[in-house]
């Protein structure tokens, strides 16, 4: 613990010399419920800090789901950042950050790294359904965002609760030795890069990862279901589907997808 505490001092102390890091200063956790809340309270009502937490108890997800993860296995990260980003690009910026974070180290070309509206990142390995490797949850108080991100990092299947085991993967069940604080440098750097590359960009670089298209998928849309093969997705207009009475066209910000 007290070595894997000095990598990760050295590792995000490297990342903030990247010229406009979203990182100025660091906190490391040995324990923490969530370090979303963590965040809120440590900040002092600044952007730039990022704090990890060695071992989170009360992770939470999105849409009220809890993150499971209380194992010293995962890396669970909070960045704090400014309130004036855009929320869709913001959305889109974290979700690449951490599926090109996940890709580094990715060594085996048969597993491949995707995004999977909104920002979770999954794998797909020669026509298996998908994977969860990483999930993302944005917060917003007080002009700031608290942007948290989770990655299964050192996991075995047998980690995960069994709900999970056939929807959760992690980094080192791809055959991946990278330690959380690799995995904590480079989000770092990427969540960096992403906030400081342009909409249009971000929106290509996530179509070229996306693989919800041409799949068919249910979504909740106005408090019913909607179900059909998706023909296009844009994470900040709509997601266009094609379903048994036609196209039709939902918007992003007011769906949210049922995961079957
Ligand atoms: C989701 O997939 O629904 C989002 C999961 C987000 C989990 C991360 S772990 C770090 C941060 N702290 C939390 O309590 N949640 C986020």
């Amino acid at each position: 613990m007290k070595d894997e505490r000095a990598a990760f001092e050295a590792a995000i102390s490297s990342a903030m010399t990247q010229s406009g890091s979203c990182v100025t200063r660091f906190i490391l956790l040995d324990e923490t419920m969530s370090t979303q809340d963590a965040a809120r309270i440590m900040c002092g009502g600044e952007s730039g800090l990022l704090v990890v937490a060695l071992r989170q108890t009360h992770g939470r997800g999105r849409l009220g789901r809890e993150w499971a993860d209380t194992s010293h296995l995962g890396l669970a990260a909070t960045f704090v950042l400014p309130g004036s980003f855009a929320p869709d690009a913001l959305s889109i910026a974290c979700g690449l950050a951490a599926a090109r974070a996940c890709d580094a180290f990715n060594t085996k070309p048969e597993h491949v790294i995707g995004v999977r509206w909104p920002n979770d990142v999954v794998v797909t390995s020669q026509g298996v359904r998908e994977r969860k490797m990483s999930g993302v949850l944005i917060e917003r108080s007080n002009d700031l965002y608290f942007a948290g991100v989770g990655i299964n990092v050192r996991q075995q299947e047998s980690d995960f609760p069994s709900e999970l085991r056939e929807k959760a993967v992690s980094l080192a069940m791809l055959g991946s030795k990278a330690s959380r604080a690799e995995v904590g440098e480079l989000l770092a750097r990427e969540l960096s890069t992403a906030l400081a590359t342009d909409a249009d960009r971000l929106s290509k670089q996530w179509q070229r990862r996306d693989v919800l298209v041409n799949t068919r998928r249910a979504f909740m849309f106005d408090g019913r279901r909607v179900e059909g093969v998706v023909r296009s997705i844009d994470p900040s207009g709509s997601i266009a589907l094609e379903t048994s009475e036609g196209s039709i066209s939902l918007p992003a910000i007011f769906t949210s997808m049922i995961h079957e």
